[in-house]
C-alpha cells in the first residue's frame, strides 16, 4: 500500500533544526509507519545559510519568511525549532492555518503564552506535540514501564539535576544568534526554562503532577554586553536555580540546575526511590538504568546496571542486535516515531501541547518562589 506523505517544514536551522532532520531522515528506515515523511521545505531569516542547509538535508525548498511558510498548502507539519521567544506567534498562527504542530520546548515563554498555544491548537484540532525528547530514552521508558507497574511501589523521593558550566566567563555576551539562551526577553528565563524544564517534564511524566515548590535562583553575572545593542545591559536569566516540591502523590522532590558547575557540561541525571525499589538515570550513561530492587536475596542484593539494548527493551528492537546501545539523536527519531504512530492510531503521542502547560505552570511557580521567598502553589492544566 503506498504510504501517505507527511509532508514538514521545519523553521531553524540550529541545534534543533538539524536533530529534528536527522530523526525525519532516519525514522523511515527503522520505524513502520502508513506515512512517508516529506523533507518538503526549511525556513529561516538567512536566505544563504538556510539554502545550504536545505541543501545537505535534502529538504526541497527553502523560505525565509515563516509566514509564508504557513500560507503553503503543500506542508502539513509545521516544526518549531527557534528560540522561545518566537514559539507562540509562529504556533497560534500555524493552528489557525491549519497545520500539525511539532513544537520545541519550553512550549511557551512563560505560562500565560502557553495558554495561548494550547486554547489555539484545541480549537483548529490540530496534532500537536512538544519535543521532550528525554521521554524517549529506551532508559527512561523502561524506568516508566517498571514505576506504572507497581514495581517501586509507594514513591518517596524524586531528584534531578541538569548542570552545565558554559556561562562562567564574564565576558561572554548575551543575545543575538547562539547566546540567545542568556537574553531574557528571547528565552524567558534561564536554567529553570531550558533545563529545568526537561527535568520537569520527566519527572510529571514518571512520578505524578507537582503540587507546590519552593526556589532560589541566582544571576551570578549580573551585566554583560548585549550582541545587538554592543551596551552592557542588566541580565535578566537565572543563572542557577535550585527548588523543593512536594508531588500529589506525597513523594518529595529536589531540583538543581545550573550553568556554573565547573566540569559538567550537560550531566542530567534523575533518581526515585520508592519502597521496594530505587531507579537511577543519567544522561552521560544514557543506555543503562541503575536498578536497586530491595526484593532480591540479601547476599546478592545491590545496584544493578541494565543495559538497555536487548529487543524486549523499550524501542530496542528497532535497531541493531542485543549489545549494542544508541544514543541522544535517537530519541528524536523514537519522537518522530510516535507522533506518526499517534496520528496513524488516533492515539495522540505526547508530550503534547497541555503537558508543555504542566510544565510551563510549574516553572512559572519555581521562578515566582524565588523572586518572593513563598512556598507557591501550581496551577493545574484543565
Ligand atoms: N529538546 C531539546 O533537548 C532541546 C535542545 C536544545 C534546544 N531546544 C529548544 O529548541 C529551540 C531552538 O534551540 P536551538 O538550540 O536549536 O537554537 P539555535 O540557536 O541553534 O537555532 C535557532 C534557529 O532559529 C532560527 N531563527 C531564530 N529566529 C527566527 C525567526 N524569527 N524566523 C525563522 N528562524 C529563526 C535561527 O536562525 C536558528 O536557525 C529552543 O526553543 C530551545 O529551547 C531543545
Amino acid at each position: 500500500m503506498a504510504k501517505k506523505p507527511l509532508r514538514i517544514g521545519i523553521i531553524g536551522y540550529g541545534f534543533m533544526g538539524r536533530a529534528h532532520s536527522n530523526a525525519y531522515a532516519k525514522v523511515g528506515h527503522f520505524f513502520d509507519s502508513d506515512y512517508q515523511v516529506v523533507l518538503q521545505a526549511a525556513c529561516a531569516r538567512n536566505e544563504d545559510a538556510v539554502k545550504s542547509f536545505a541543501a545537505r538535508w535534502g529538504y526541497r525548498s527553502v523560505e525565509t519568511d515563516w509566514r509564508k511558510l504557513l500560507k503553503r498548502d503543500d506542508i502539513d507539519v509545521v516544526d518549531i525549532c527557534t528560540p522561545n521567544n518566537t514559539h507562540a506567534e509562529i504556533a497560534i498562527a500555524a493552528a489557525k492555518a491549519g497545520k500539525a504542530i511539532l513544537c520545541e520546548k519550553p512550549l511557551g515563554l512563560n505560562a500565560p503564552e502557553a495558554e495561548k498555544m494550547v486554547a489555539a491548537v484545541a480549537k483548529a484540532k490540530v496534532p500537536n506535540m512538544v519535543w521532550y525528547n528525554y521521554r524517549r530514552c529506551p532508559a527512561v521508558v523502561l524506568a516508566k514501564n517498571l514505576i506504572d507497574e507497581g514495581k517501586l511501589g509507594k514513591i518517596f523521593h524524586y531528584r534531578a539535576n541538569f548542570l552545565q558550566d558554559w556561562t562562567i566567563n564574564p565576558d561572554l555576551p548575551q543575545g543575538g544568534a547562539a547566546l540567545w539562551r542568556l537574553d531574557v526577553k528571547a528565552a524567558g528565563s534561564g536554567v529553570t526554562g531550558d533545563l529545568l524544564a526537561h527535568c520537569i517534564d520527566t519527572a510529571l511524566w514518571l512520578n505524578v503532577g507537582i503540587k507546590n515548590v519552593t526556589a532560589m535562583t541566582e544571576t551570578f553575572i549580573k551585566e554583560r554586553v548585549h550582541q545587538e545593542t554592543g551596551k552592557k545591559q542588566k541580565v535578566g536569566i537565572d543563572d542557577a536555580c535550585a527548588f523543593l516540591c512536594r508531588f500529589k502523590n506525597g513523594s518529595l522532590g529536589l531540583f538543581e540546575s545550573t550553568r556554573y558547575a565547573r566540569g559538567h557540561k550537560a550531566l542530567y541525571t534523575l533518581e526515585i526511590n520508592g519502597e521496594n525499589m530505587s531507579l537511577r538515570w543519567d544522561l552521560h550513561d544514557l543506555h543503562r538504568l541503575q536498578v536497586f530492587d530491595h526484593r532480591d536475596e540479601g547476599r546478592v542484593r545491590g545496584w544493578r546496571s541494565v543495559h538497555v539494548s536487548d529487543g524486549d527493551q523499550p524501542y530496542m528492537k528497532n535497531w541493531w542486535v542485543p549489545g549494542l546501545q544508541i544514543g541522544y539523536e535517537h530519541s528524536f527519531v523514537h519522537q518522530v516515531a510516535d507522533f506518526l504512530q499517534g496520528l496513524q492510531s488516533g492515539k495522540a503521542a505526547r508530550p503534547d501541547f497541555k503537558d508543555g502547560l504542566a510544565t510551563d505552570y510549574v516553572v512559572d511557580a519555581v521562578l515566582a518562589s524565588a523572586k518572593n521567598g513563598q512556598w507557591q502553589n501550581v496551577k493545574q492544566v484543565k
